[in-house]
C-alpha cells in the first residue's frame, strides 16, 4: 500500500495509473475509520482498480477550535484496517498541501448547504465543498464514494461535480449500522451508557415513516406528528430538526409528499463526559411504491 503525503506525489501516482488504463476510486475520510467508511473502500473497489482513501481532518470545516482538537487521531490503525481492506493508497496530507500559505480560494453552494445541518453548523459546507474539490484534483478519481449517512454532504458533492463540471462519478452508499440499527459515528462511542440504550430510536423512527409512507400516508404534518411522538418515547432524546426535504435539492416539501422525500433527523444525546452528542441519520421516503 502506498502512503502519498503530497498532492503533486498523488496526482503523479494517479497520471501513472491512469496511463495504465485503470480507473481510480477515491474515498475521503477524516480518519478514526470504522465499518460505515470500511464499506465506502469496498464501494469504490466494485467500481474501480486502485482504490484511494485520503485520511484529513480538514480544520476548514470544524465550527470551533475545541471540536477540531477533540477529534479522534487514529492513523497508525487507521492505515492498519486501509492495509487489511486491500486500499491501494492513502493520502496523507499536512495542512500546507491543501491549504498552501496564504490560501484565500472556496468553493460555497448557495441553496444546498442552507437547511439542516447548515442552521447549526454555519460554514462547515463551504470547507466540505472546499477541500473535496482539492482532493478531486489531487487524486484525479473516476468514482468518488460517500455515505447516504451524511446526506446532505452527498447531495452538495454531487451538485457540486455537476456545476463545476467534474468527470467524476459520485456514488452514495448506504449508512453501515449497529444490529440494534444505531448509524455507526465516531461519536458513538461518546454517548452515556443510558443514552447509548435509547439512540437505537432513531433508525426506529425511520422505519416507522418508511412504513407508514408504503401504507399510503402523504401528509407531512401527520409523518412529522408521527416522527415526534415516536422519538418522545426516548426520554433522553431532544430532536434539534426532524424535517422533510426533496431528496435532490433539498426544497421544503408543502404539505404532502410528491416525490422521494428526505426525512433527515438530527437528536441530541446526553454525553458520557457531560454535554451532549448530536447524531444524525435520514431515510428517503420513496412515494412511487404503494
Ligand atoms: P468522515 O466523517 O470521516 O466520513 C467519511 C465518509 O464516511 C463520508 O462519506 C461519510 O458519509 C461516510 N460514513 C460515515 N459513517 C458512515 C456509516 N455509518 N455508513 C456509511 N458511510 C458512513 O464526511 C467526512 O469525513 C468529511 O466531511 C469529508 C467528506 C472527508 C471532507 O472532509
Amino acid at each position: 500500500m502506498d502512503i502519498l503525503r503530497t498532492t503533486r506525489a498523488l496526482q503523479s501516482r494517479a497520471d501513472a495509473v491512469r496511463a495504465d488504463g485503470r480507473r481510480i476510486g477515491l474515498v475521503p475520510t477524516m480518519g478514526a475509520l470504522h465499518e460505515g467508511h470500511l464499506a465506502l473502500v469496498d464501494a469504490a473497489r466494485a467500481r474501480a482498480d486502485d482504490v484511494v482513501v485520503s485520511i484529513y481532518v480538514n480544520p476548514t470545516q470544524f465550527n470551533a477550535g475545541a471540536d477540531l482538537e477533540a477529534y479522534p487521531r487514529t492513523v497508525e490503525t487507521d492505515l492498519a484496517a486501509c492495509e487489511a481492506r486491500g486500499v491501494d493508497a492513502v493520502f496523507l496530507p499536512g495542512d500546507d498541501q491543501l491549504y498552501p500559505e496564504g490560501a484565500e480560494t472556496w468553493v460555497d453552494l448557495s441553496e444546498i448547504t442552507r437547511p439542516l445541518e447548515g442552521v447549526s453548523r454555519p460554514g462547515h459546507f463551504r470547507g466540505v465543498a472546499t477541500v473535496v474539490t482539492k482532493l478531486f484534483i489531487a487524486a484525479k478519481p473516476h468514482v468518488a464514494c460517500f455515505g447516504e449517512k451524511d446526506y446532505q454532504q452527498l447531495a452538495l458533492i454531487r451538485r457540486m461535480a455537476t456545476d463545476l463540471g467534474f468527470d467524476i462519478d459520485v456514488v452514495g452508499v448506504p449508512t453501515v449500522r449497529e444490529p440494534d440499527g444505531l448509524a455507526l459515528s465516531s461519536r458513538n462511542v461518546r454517548l452515556s451508557e443510558e443514552a447509548r440504550r435509547q439512540a437505537p430510536v432513531i433508525a426506529r423512527v425511520l422505519d416507522a415513516a418508511e412504513s407508514a409512507v408504503a401504507s399510503g400516508e402523504r401528509r407531512c404534518e401527520a409523518l412529522l406528528h408521527g416522527v415526534r411522538t415516536e422519538l418522545a418515547k426516548a426520554p433522553l432524546a431532544e430532536i434539534d430538526y426532524a424535517e422533510l426535504r426533496t431528496a435532490d435539492a433539498l426544497a421544503p416539501v408543502d404539505a404532502v409528499l410528491e416525490g422521494p422525500t428526505l426525512l433527515a433527523l438530527a437528536v441530541n444525546f446526553p454525553a458520557e463526559a457531560g454535554g451532549t452528542v448530536r447524531l444524525i441519520d435520514n431515510r428517503v421516503l420513496e412515494t412511487s411504491q404503494s
